[in-house]
C-alpha cells in the first residue's frame, strides 16, 4: 500500500483525490475541495449501506475506514480526506500508522470556536460516536482554555439527513431539541461537529437567530489538502476542470437522487 509520489510529480500529478464518508455529509466537504482545486480529480465514497458511523462501535468504524481506505489507495489516490469527524476522531491514528500518502482528517472546530466567543460558552453538536471519543475529548482539553463547552451528540439526525428527510417537521423537532438546552447556555459559537450539518445550516439559523455564530471546517480542511499536495510537489498541473467519481455501498434510484440534491448537480452514483 506505498504510493510512489516522485515519479508522478516530474510529470504532473494526475491522481485523484479520494473523499469518504459514511454518506451524504461528506459532500459538504467535498464541495469545498471542487471549489478550491477545480482542476483536481475527486473520487468521492459513501459508505451508506453502514451509515450512521456515529451509532457504531470504535472497531466497527475503524474496520470500514480501512476497507474503503484500501479501495481508495487501488485507485491510485495520491490524498486521503476522511470527510467525517465520527470516523476522524476514532480511526485516523490507526489509518496514519498504515499508509504513507497524506491523510486529512476533519475534527469539530473547537480551537477557532474558543477562540471567537465573547460569552465563553461554545455549543458543539457532534454524533454519539464522536461525543464518547477520547480524541475528541482530549482535542477539547487543549483548546478550551476559559471557555465552556457544552457538548450536545444528536442521535437520529444523521438517520434523516439520509433519508432526504431535511425539510420534514420531524427534522424541525429532532434539531429544536438538540439545541434547546444550549440556548440556556448563553452559547454564542456553535460548531457544526458533523459534516452532514452544515445541510442543516438554514434551519439552525432559524431556531437560533443572531444569538450564535456557526462554525464549521470545510474551508480550513481544504486548505489543509492543498498545503499537503504542495509540500509534496503533487498539485495537479492539469489546466481543465477536474473528473468527478460518486461511489457508494448503497446504489439505487433514492440514493442517486439524494446524492444528486445534495451535490446540486447531475451525477452517477455507482456502487462501490
Ligand atoms: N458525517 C459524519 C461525521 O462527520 C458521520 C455521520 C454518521 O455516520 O453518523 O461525523
Amino acid at each position: 500500500m506505498i504510493s510512489d509520489t516522485k515519479e508522478m510529480s516530474l510529470k504532473g500529478d494526475y491522481r485523484p483525490i479520494g473523499i469518504f464518508d459514511s454518506g451524504v455529509g461528506g459532500l459538504s466537504i467535498a464541495k469545498a475541495i471542487a471549489h478550491q482545486l477545480p482542476n483536481e480529480n475527486l473520487i468521492y465514497v459513501a459508505d451508506t449501506l453502514y451509515s450512521p458511523y456515529g451509532e457504531k462501535s470504535v472497531e466497527f468504524i475503524q474496520s470500514r475506514v480501512n476497507e474503503i481506505s484500501n479501495i481508495l489507495l487501488s485507485k491510485s489516490v495520491k490524498a486521503l480526506v476522511i470527510a467525517c469527524n465520527t470516523a476522524t476522531v476514532n480511526a485516523i491514528d490507526q489509518l496514519r500508522e498504515k499508509i504513507n500518502i497524506p491523510i486529512i482528517g476533519v475534527e469539530p472546530a473547537i480551537k477557532p470556536a474558543a477562540q471567537q466567543s465573547l460569552t465563553k460558552n461554545i455549543g458543539i453538536l457532534v454524533t454519539q460516536a464522536t461525543a464518547e471519543n477520547s480524541r475528541f475529548k482530549n482535542l477539547i482539553e487543549q483548546h478550551k482554555n476559559d471557555v465552556q463547552v457544552h457538548i450536545q451528540a444528536c442521535p437520529g439526525l444523521v438517520e434523516l439527513i439520509e433519508a432526504n428527510k431535511i425539510n420534514t417537521q420531524e427534522c424541525n423537532t429532532l434539531l429544536r431539541r438538540f439545541i434547546a438546552t444550549l440556548l440556556t447556555k448563553n452559547v454564542d459559537t456553535l460548531v457544526l461537529g458533523c459534516t452532514h450539518y452544515p445541510f442543516l445550516t438554514d434551519k439552525i439559523r432559524h431556531i437560533v437567530g443572531n444569538t450564535m455564530n456557526l462554525v464549521e471546517t470545510a474551508v480550513p480542511v481544504t486548505l489543509q489538502l492543498k498545503r499537503k499536495l504542495a509540500e509534496q510537489n503533487s498539485l495537479t498541473t492539469n489546466k481543465g476542470p477536474g473528473q468527478y467519481s460518486f461511489l457508494s455501498s448503497k446504489v439505487n434510484r433514492q440514493q442517486q437522487q439524494l446524492f444528486s440534491d445534495f451535490w446540486q448537480g447531475p451525477l452517477i452514483l455507482q456502487p462501490l
